[in-house]
């Protein structure tokens, strides 16, 4: 991706549209509306959103809270929603056809589940998501800690691309065999959605980022202060990292918190430089920055697995362009076979660990996805990294994770690239 192959636009902050902490029962009413994607003075665009919005409306909900959201569906279409990185009920999951039946037009779907762990999660649709969640049904989901990290703001950010056209109109090309079989739906515009669009210098700011792309892996360079990275796909890392460039696969997340000196610009890494996402701009001085180092988040209340007693399996990504058929008409594939299966590709027994290497034959990088549960990312060294609901595994490259399947039901296992799982590279685990 060259900077050119981008729209040439300003890039304005756009924020996200936030409710504050959600009431334990919560409506979201998915529709058609019109967001403003491009800056002020270009067209808006006509997406699918969430309460008049898209990205939909940020959910916060507090650690160990039973939430409940009534789900509407005035979509037009059959949709289900998906609360990504959630250890939930399994018949809460928003799988159609695995979980739950697909929501009809005009119909509400209840879901009610429990968020164990705080953390930076997103909801999205689940159902035809290539084309649903590039639409815009989408929207943060933040579970707090009860005694979050001493910040003066906490922002989150939403990395994502959208193919429009001149007029501001989305590209109708959704589902094209040519982003299936290649790196899936690449926008032609880009850019990063904050929830807050001004901080005094001096601050220190939680951002909670979420590439939430369909496609686009985001390579991401952040400036404006000195930073640390504190969790990635909502867990907590044991030791707060230097920030560096940071690199988010489709539907992973990172929080740093970092102390403000300037603008906090965004910029996406393209062949030929740094592509600008967006900036938080800066007004005033903080009178008593925090400063100090920056604490590790609380550490989730979760054993340690033990690699030596693990069960062994391995699961190969294959095809896409050039890579050969693998079943029908889909491009993808996991272990030669496309598309879900009847039976899931594994049961295990409850509380089983699991060691599985993910090994990318394609030409293309994918980041995996386990529904219901993290994993930990095992290093080439054999120690146990960072701890993760979604793994990129790049092209010809393989990764082993190590996961304690706890959590009892169906669960999905599939790209998050959403044309490669639609086009085959998908498939379901049993824990029973
Ligand atoms: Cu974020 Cu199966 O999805
Ligand atoms: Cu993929």
């Amino acid at each position: 991706m060259n900077r050119r192959e981008f729209l040439a636009c300003s890039v304005a902050a756009t924020l996200l549209p936030t409710i504050v902490r959600a009431a334990p029962a919560i409506r979201l009413k998915a529709e058609p509306v019109t967001a403003r994607i491009l800056p002020e003075g270009e067209a808006p665009t006509a997406m699918l959103g969430f309460n008049g919005s898209s990205p939909g409306p940020e959910l916060r909900f507090r650690q160990g809270e039973r939430v409940s959201v009534a789900f509407e569906n005035a979509t037009g279409r059959s949709s289900a929603i998906h609360w990504h990185g959630i250890h939930l009920d399994n018949a809460m999951d928003g799988v159609p056809e695995l979980t739950q039946a697909a929501v009809e037009p005009g119909a509400t779907f209840d879901y009610t589940f429990d968020v164990p762990y705080p953390g930076t999660y997103w909801y999205h649709a689940h159902h035809r998501s290539w084309e649903q969640v590039a639409r815009g049904l989408y929207g943060p989901l933040i579970v707090e800690e009860p005694d979050p990290p001493a910040v003066d703001r906490d922002i989150t950010v939403v990395l994502d691309d959208w193919r429009l056209e001149r007029n501001g109109a989305l590209h109708e090309s959704f589902g094209n065999r040519h982003d299936f079989s290649h790196g899936g739906r690449m926008g032609n515009y880009a850019r990063a959605l904050f929830s807050t669009d001004t901080v005094r210098r001096g601050d220190r700011i939680r951002l909670r980022l979420i590439n939430a792309a369909t496609a686009r892996m985001f390579p991401v360079k952040i400036a404006g202060g000195a930073g640390r990275v504190v969790a990635h796909d909502g867990m907590p890392l044991a030791e707060p990292a230097p920030l560096g460039e940071l690199f988010l696969a489709p539907a992973q997340r990172t929080d740093v918190i970092l102390d403000v000196a300037e603008p906090v610009s965004f910029a996406l890494r393209a062949r030929d430089g740094f592509f600008p996402l967006g900036a938080i701009a800066v007004s005033g001085s903080n009178p008593a920055p925090l400063g100090g180092p920056v604490a590790p988040l609380p550490a989730p209340d979760i054993p340690t697995p033990d690699g030596k007693a693990a069960t062994r399996h391995t699961l190969v990504m294959q095809g896409g362009a050039m890579g050969g058929r693998h079943g029908g008409s889909d491009f993808w594939a996991f272990n030669h076979r496309s598309g879900m299966p009847v039976e899931p590709w594994r049961r295990f027994a409850r509380g089983e660990t699991v060691r599985i290497a993910l090994r990318n034959d394609t030409a293309f990088a994918h980041g995996i996805h386990l529904h219901g549960h993290h994993f930990h990312e095992i290093g080439e060294d054999g120690a146990l990294g960072h701890y993760r609901d979604t793994t990129l595994v790049d092209r010809q490259q393989s990764r082993d994770i190590l996961c304690v399947f706890d959590n009892p039901g169906k669960w999905l296992l599939h790209c998050h690239t959403l044309g490669h799982q639609a086009s085959g590279m998908k498939t379901w685990v049993e824990v029973a």
